[in-house]
């Protein structure tokens, strides 16, 4: 009989007799981040036994001893006593190796027909796709107190801005509309990434296939996948699906973070429009007026690093050849890691935009600065006096001069004062010169009046119900 591996080693133990040097183990082991996806690992152990026995590859007892032995596993991860070990690598090691003690001979023929190869990418695959489903659930989340709080403030008028200079005056409702259309478009990409990427790579083996007789169709079709993949080296070879995921989850970090910003900016004492509640503002241990947005700030940061996971995952794929290579071990801590931390951004957002107050008379009183009712005066002079559009935009420019020259705003200008640029105007032109009057004017499909505003959000109920 051979003799006993070093510990370590008990997987491939029969070539080598020397235990790794410390330094391998180090950079070698994945334990540490693989061990998040225990539970994938035995439910793909299940399927591909359960297929085994059923296609006559291994006895329905062995088939039963591995069942029953991969319960205990699980029970003993549950609670928290399941012994993992760096020297047995990575989770796939882990369990294996645990079943063995567990049960004995059988355990050996759980690996039939089967390699790490094809085992990591099926349990990465089912962690990803059940990672995607939370997001998109949680991004509907989100959607949904962005939606409470448009309804509520439909017609709560706020400056809208262009290069951050004040433009014309929208409705508040209508501001957050537009981020509910981008996290629509989020939660899809969650979905779409999900759904392309629902493929079984399990019966790949190592990379070539296997020559005993598997039932691919079974094991995809009890591990809720679509279909097998169809070629086993992309099974073992393909990253691409974490990649799309990774990006969706950047390109919701990038709608996150430029909300996180404006709430930063909306939150300061300068533009007080919101106020965030106290379970989501800290205070300063030094300047005790101080209310800090930080978890806006920090939903902002941390749009870094899920960047920087999706370059280094591109990075760390673009050079390997195919199939299988080492490299591909650093592809879990870095998806977990963007994952982790857009959960963590989707859950304050939506905490933050629940529970804010809106400072409604200093949004509006922002709204009637910086001349933002200007279009509004250019238009009437096009549609009441026939002015072509440009000379209206020179009068209207006129018009503000003498304002700002006064120190005024449009509609505090006597009849008088707009007379002398204008010597057709009548009073009638106060009723385009308010807030209320310019945003309930842009009743075109899309535009900022509270009408379409409640329009769309109970259009994005309903989609949502
Ligand atoms: N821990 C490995 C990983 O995450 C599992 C696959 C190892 N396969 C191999 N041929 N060494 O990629």
């Amino acid at each position: 009989m051979a003799k006993k591996p070093a510990s370590g080693q008990e997987m491939w133990g029969g070539r080598f007799a020397a235990k790794p040097d410390e330094v391998m183990e180090a950079i070698n082991a994945s334990i540490d981040v693989d061990k998040r996806m225990a539970a994938e690992d035995i439910q793909g152990s299940r399927a591909h036994v359960r297929m085994l026995a059923d296609s006559k590859i291994v006895s329905d007892t062995d088939r039963d001893a591995i069942l029953e032995g991969l319960d205990q596993v699980e029970q003993e991860i549950a609670g928290g006593d399941f012994p993992f070990r760096k020297d047995l690598e990575d989770i796939h090691m882990n369990i294996e190796a645990r079943l063995k003690e567990i049960i004995g001979e059988p355990a050996g023929r759980l690996h039939t027909a089967r390699s790490r190869n094809d085992q990591v990418a099926t349990d990465f695959r089912l962690w990803t796709r059940q990672a995607l489903q939370t997001r998109a659930d949680q991004t509907r989340g989100l959607m949904e107190a962005l939606l409470e709080q448009a309804d509520l403030h439909a017609d709560t008028v706020m400056p809208g801005f262009t290069h951050l200079q004040t433009a014309q005056p929208v409705t508040f409702g209508h501001h957050l509309m537009a981020y509910v259309e981008m996290f629509s478009r989020d939660r899809s990409r969650f979905l779409d990434c999900q759904d392309r990427m629902n493929e079984s790579p399990l019966g790949a083996a190592a990379l070539a296939g296997t020559g005993f007789p598997i039932d691919r169709q079974k094991t995809a079709a009890d591990l809720g996948f679509k279909a097998p993949m169809a070629n086993s080296l992309d099974a073992v070879s393909a990253r691409d699906f974490a990649v799309e995921a990774v990006s969706a989850c950047s390109i919701c970090a990038m709608h996150l973070s430029r909300l996180a910003e404006e709430i930063v900016i909306w939150a300061s004492a300068q533009f007080h429009f919101v106020r965030l509640s106290d379970a989501w503002s800290t205070g300063s241990s030094i300047m005790p007026q101080k209310r800090n947005p930080d978890a806006a700030e920090l939903v902002r940061a941390k749009t870094g690093r899920i960047y920087g996971a999706l370059q280094a995952l591109l990075t760390v794929l673009k050079g390997l050849p195919l199939a299988y290579s080492k490299d591909m071990q650093e592809d879990k801590e870095l998806t977990f890691l963007a994952f982790d931390a857009l959960d963590l951004c989707l859950a304050s957002m939506t905490g933050m935009v629940s529970s804010w107050t809106v400072d409604k008379p200093a949004m509006r009183a922002a709204a009637a600065h910086g001349f933002s009712t200007a279009t509004d005066l250019a238009d009437y002079l096009v549609r009441e006096l026939g002015l072509p559009f440009r000379e209206a935009h020179h009068v209207t420019g006129a018009t503000v001069k003498l304002a700002e020259d006064k120190g005024c705003d449009l509609a505090e200008l006597s009849i008088d004062d707009l007379k002398s640029i204008e010597p057709r105007l009548t009073d009638a032109v106060y009723s385009v010169l308010t807030v209320e009057a310019s945003v309930n004017s842009r009743q075109s499909y899309g535009g900022t009046s509270p009408v379409r505003v409640r329009e769309q959000v109970s259009r994005w109920k309903e989609l949502l119900s």
